[in-house]
């Protein structure tokens, strides 16, 4: 960040007037680089997207949603139906127990990023197949690059794995919980493995698990 600072200085120096910085760490030839503007121009572009099967039977594309700059990003699987036909992510029952764990900190949704590795659904809420995250990739790494969070709560193995580069077998159990720093271009992030909403509305032994993994995450990035 310094060294961007400076070379903008620089530049004023020279007479370049129009160069400055906008809260983000870098500087795209002589304009303003505007994270915020990036993340919508992003959505737009994934909103057309037909790089893999996944378009042929999308309602809607499921982009991501909330504060584009929190220190808070959750990254869920997939859209499933009610996603899909609502454009937004975890707005059915997985998505309605996330909402209530929020509550219990005092936490609105508006206030993190929530997100998912694909952002199609896959017919029939099967698991999205490895060439399917794998085409989809390039838009949440570009959404972690331009929202830069301090944290990121991995919702389920789909996430953790994507996100952790880890074999396509890792179980969650083996992981949860087990907080790492990644490196994301010039930025480390927390990321925080955790059970799947949708896994606690089968398993409610896991919530207090899932409770301590958010309180955890909620903490890192200074939202309590
Ligand atoms: N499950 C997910 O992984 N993501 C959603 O958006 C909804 C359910």
């Amino acid at each position: 960040m310094e060294r961007v600072k400076r070379f903008v200085e620089f530049l004023n120096l020279i007479g370049y007037e129009e160069v400055r910085l906008s809260g983000s760490s870098e500087v795209r030839g002589m304009e303003s680089f505007d994270p915020v503007r990036e993340l919508e121009k992003l959505e737009k572009e994934a909103k057309k997207c037909c790089r893999c099967r996944l378009c042929k039977t999308r309602t809607n594309v499921v982009f991501g949603e909330g504060d584009p700059q929190t220190n808070l990003m959750f990254v869920g699987e997939a859209p499933g139906e009610q996603e899909d036909l609502q454009g937004r992510p975890f707005v059915g029952r997985a998505g309605q127990l996330l909402t209530r764990f929020l509550n219990l900190y005092g936490v609105k949704r508006e206030r993190v990023y929530i997100t998912n590795v694909v952002k199609c659904r896959p017919p029939n809420n099967r698991n999205p197949a490895p060439d399917e995250i794998s085409t989809c990739y390039p838009f949440l790494e570009r959404q972690i690059g331009l929202i830069s969070p301090k944290v990121i709560l991995c919702l389920g193995a789909f996430a953790a794995r994507t996100i952790l580069n880890l074999p396509e077998k890792t179980p969650i159990s083996k992981i949860r919980g087990k907080k790492q720093k990644v490196r994301f271009g010039d930025r480390e992030i927390y990321v925080i493995p955790t059970f799947h909403p949708a896994y606690l509305l089968r398993n409610r032994r896991g919530e207090p698990e899932f409770q301590k993994d958010l309180e955890n995450a909620l903490r890192l990035a200074g939202l309590i």
